[in-house]
């Protein structure tokens, strides 16, 4: 219309999304999330100087939960995403409470869902960090979504290590994933069609996995999952982000900020394979908890 009559499309609710982890890992969540929903500004956070949670007590990553949690918070977050199997394990509840009524997403129940939906034996494998696995936080999740369905868990420590050093494919992950899945299946054939890859660490060492176990088993992990739960509350809530804004380029990877608690060089590097993109090192904010 000559005159200019058309409005501004409705802006919806145009704060960020917090997104957090102990690294870079959760960056698996980050991405799945942008490309689910790209008109989200997104702010994400690794506590990089605090990193591996998966190795402390639960008391400890409730802790550094909730003091990431909170640098989140003091940005105007809308919803927060736990983007870390560890701590969402621990600390989902904690979170929910302590921050109501702000809504606060987990990993691991996104993952339970998918692995229940995926597996038509019943039989799921679930591999993660020793607490993830020791505080046995999928059995439960799953056993809530079908208690018919048998789950076994292994701790698979040195996988977050070379997800860290970017050995995602080649001879040393290939020799870890074999040891691993020696203990887990033994010589024999899998007892499970379905492996949970209950780390956000773990979904970059897919190749491997994939090769070592064969066709017969679906690898699934939560990052999809999760990015759907996050479009589906915010849409209850009415709270996505309507608007485009022209000038922001969601494909170039604009719209994303990234906060680190140490080395925000290292964090770009190591970030830019879990994230698919190119991260630009001046662009990692320092932050302390
Ligand atoms: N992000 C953690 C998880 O998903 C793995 C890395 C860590 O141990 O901190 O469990």
């Amino acid at each position: 219309v000559i005159g200019g009559s058309s409005q501004p499309p409705a802006a919806g609710d145009p704060r960020p999304i917090g997104v957090f982890d102990s690294g870079v890992g959760g960056l698996t969540v980050l991405r799945a999330i942008h490309e689910r929903l790209p008109h989200e500004r997104l702010v994400y956070l690794g506590d990089t100087a605090r990193l591996p949670y998966g190795t402390k007590s639960p008391e400890t990553v409730a802790r550094y939960a909730r003091q990431a949690a909170a640098v989140l918070v003091d940005r105007g977050v809308k919803l927060l995403v736990i983007a870390c199997n560890t701590a969402s394990a621990v600390a989902l509840e904690d979170l929910q409470r302590h921050f109501a009524p702000l809504p606060v997403v987990g990993v691991v129940q996104p993952g339970a869902a998918a692995a229940c939906a995926a597996s038509r034996e019943r039989a799921v494998a679930v591999i993660g960090t020793d607490s993830t696995i020791a505080g046995g936080a999928y059995t439960r999740a799953i056993a809530r979504i079908d208690p018919e369905v048998r789950v076994q868990g292994l701790a698979c420590p040195v996988f977050v290590a070379l997800a860290e050093e970017g050995w995602t494919d080649g001879p040393v992950a290939d020799a870890a994933v074999a040891r691993y899945l020696r203990e887990l299946i033994g010589a024999g054939p899998a007892a499970f069609d379905t492996l949970v890859l209950g780390c956000t660490h773990f979904p970059v060492l897919r190749a491997p996995l994939a090769r070592a176990l064969g066709p017969g088993v679906t690898l699934v992990d939560s990052a999809e999952p999760t990015a759907a739960e996050v479009e589906a509350v915010l849409a209850a809530a009415g709270r996505l982000a309507r608007a485009v804004d022209p000038r922001v380029d969601a494909a170039a990877g604009e719209g994303l900020q990234f906060l680190a608690t140490d080395g925000p060089r290292r964090f770009a590097r190591v970030g830019a394979v879990f994230l698919a993109r190119p991260i630009d090192p001046q662009s990692v904010e320092l932050v302390d908890l």
